[in-house]
């Protein structure tokens, strides 16, 4: 595979072709915030969380789905950069019902942790507090779409890791929401297996076990999955 030299902050480095902007800025050290993406499964470049400068040009790309190129020059952190990740982390707490302190992920939840990272100490948006029916007929797990960020992290891993193919993604703008099946109960769902996966990456409360205590879905959100990515056994660690 050939190799292509690009600059990230300011550093002349190496990186293979086709490799994502974003692996390419980790495999540097540099951490900038991510939502939407996990190892081992597609990018889906949903949350704009992974933006950054591209010297030269006006417009901010997501790094988890851009291509590195030869020549670029990037810049992961500006002011402008923060503002941009503030406002989509602020618009990502409005849009749905965030209330950490009822929340069984609170203290464990990849959202307030961004928002936590980012200094998000207020929304500057209405809440447009949603209404969206939950899902508690699992026998193990719940959904509530009302947490959810739509981040597809749950669809991505119930089909290209579990091959169930359970889960998917229904409706519009705030109507939006993650269903099982053909948008019938998850209980009544013949391909979930209930291996949990789904729950497991899940950054928020959307998903959680039924009857977990805030520290069990801590300890299940830390917990190591073993998975194939193709090539080689991966460990996932939240
Ligand atoms: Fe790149 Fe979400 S991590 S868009």
């Amino acid at each position: 595979m050939s190799v292509v030299t690009l600059t990230i902050n300011d550093k002349l480095v190496s990186a293979q072709a086709g490799q994502s902007l974003l692996s390419a800025i980790k495999d540097q050290g540099i951490d900038i915030p991510t939502l939407c993406c996990l190892e081992g499964l597609t990018d889906w470049g949903g949350c704009r969380l992974c933006m950054v400068e591209v010297v030269g040009s006006p417009r901010l790309v997501a790094s988890c789905v851009t291509p590195v190129a030869e020549g670029m020059v990037i810049q992961t952190e500006s002011q402008r950069l923060t503002a941009y990740r503030k406002m989509i982390v602020e618009l990502l707490l409005s849009e749905r019902n965030h209330i950490c302190a009822s929340c069984v992920m609170n203290g464990g939840c990849e959202l307030q942790s961004v928002a936590a990272k980012l200094g998000v100490d207020h929304v500057r948006y209405d809440y447009l507090c949603p209404d969206l029916p939950m899902d508690a007929s699992h026998e193990r797990n719940v959904m509530d779409p009302n947490r959810c960020i739509l981040c597809t992290r749950c669809v991505r891993v119930c089909d290209q890791v579990e091959g169930a193919h359970t889960l998917d993604v229904m409706g519009r703008g705030i109507q939006q929401r993650v269903i099982a099946g053909l948008n019938q109960a998850w209980g009544t769902s013949r391909s979930c297996t209930k291996c949990g996966k789904c729950v497991q990456v899940c950054p928020t409360g959307a998903l959680f076990k039924k009857g977990a205590t805030a520290a069990e879905m801590e300890k299940q959100h830390d917990f190591l999955i073993w998975i194939l990515d193709g090539r080689e056994k991966k460990i996932w660690r939240w």
